[in-house]
């Protein structure tokens, strides 16, 4: 299901609805802001404001260079794992249309919201009109008939096990951890090599195994994660 603009509040709120007394949801003019009540953990999602939008200018990402995104040979992304967004936002920052897969009700509806505040800024509804987010299981999805679409380059990023040192993630993605989970992702990644006209990207913290121990042709690395790059032609 993809929400409508104007219903993207109010699928927010009544998912919300649903989850009281574990988060609260507060939307605001820049996104929407969600706490975590039990972990007292918190933080503004938004695509407006705060460190993201910074963020998402860095040229240098490795995400951007496994994307391809240089030599816009790559102008059409499926992101299978939308999570908070971070990652298609950047995409779709620095030009490609990308279409976002979140199986999660909540964590769609907020970012569908923070869409809708993205789309109201007349300085950047131009990379709105670049984002879209539906509400699905990405297998269910690449096994459908809208999986006809053609799209250059197919994106993973499944939640990362939990590091052996101990070493907490960002608050965001703890956040994300207590409400997610990785759903089918070696089908996934099976029909995503199938189905990209040109490559798929996985994301992995930078010394974990391979995803279905399958050799990538191309790896970026940063500091804490690389991007396993397999070419489909
Ligand atoms: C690590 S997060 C992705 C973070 C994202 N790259 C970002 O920049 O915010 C993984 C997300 O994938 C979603 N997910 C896991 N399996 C999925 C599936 N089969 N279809 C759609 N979403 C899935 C989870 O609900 C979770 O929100």
């Amino acid at each position: 299901m993809n929400a409508r603009p104007h219903d993207a509040l109010a699928n927010l709120l009544n998912h919300a609805r649903t989850q009281a007394g574990k988060i609260k949801i507060l939307p605001n003019e820049n996104g929407v802001e969600i706490q975590l009540l039990e972990a007292q953990l918190g933080f503004q999602h938004s695509f407006i404001s705060g460190a993201l939008p910074v963020r998402a200018r860095q040229t240098t990402q490795a995400l951007l260079k496994a994307c391809n995104n240089k030599q816009r040979n790559i102008k059409t992304m499926l992101d299978l794992t939308a999570g908070w967004g971070f990652d298609g936002f950047t995409l779709a920052w620095h030009g490609q249309q990308v279409t976002l897969l979140e199986q999660n009700v909540l964590v769609h509806a907020i970012v569908a919201c923070s869409l809708d505040r993205l789309q109201a800024d007349p300085e950047k509804a131009a990379v709105a009109d670049r984002l879209s987010i539906k509400n699905t299981n990405a297998n269910s999805y690449l096994q459908s008939k809208d999986s006809n679409l053609v799209y250059d380059c197919i994106y993973l990023d499944p939640m990362f096990p939990r590091s052996k040192s101990g070493a907490k993630p960002a608050k965001e993605m703890q956040i994300l951890q207590a409400l997610t989970a990785n759903i089918e992702i070696d089908s996934c990644f099976e029909l995503a090599l199938q189905k990209a006209r040109r490559r798929v990207v996985v994301k992995r913290p930078a010394r974990a195994a391979l995803l279905s121990a399958l050799k990538p042709d191309l790896v970026y690395r940063e500091k804490t994660v690389r991007f396993d790059v397999y070419l489909t032609r």
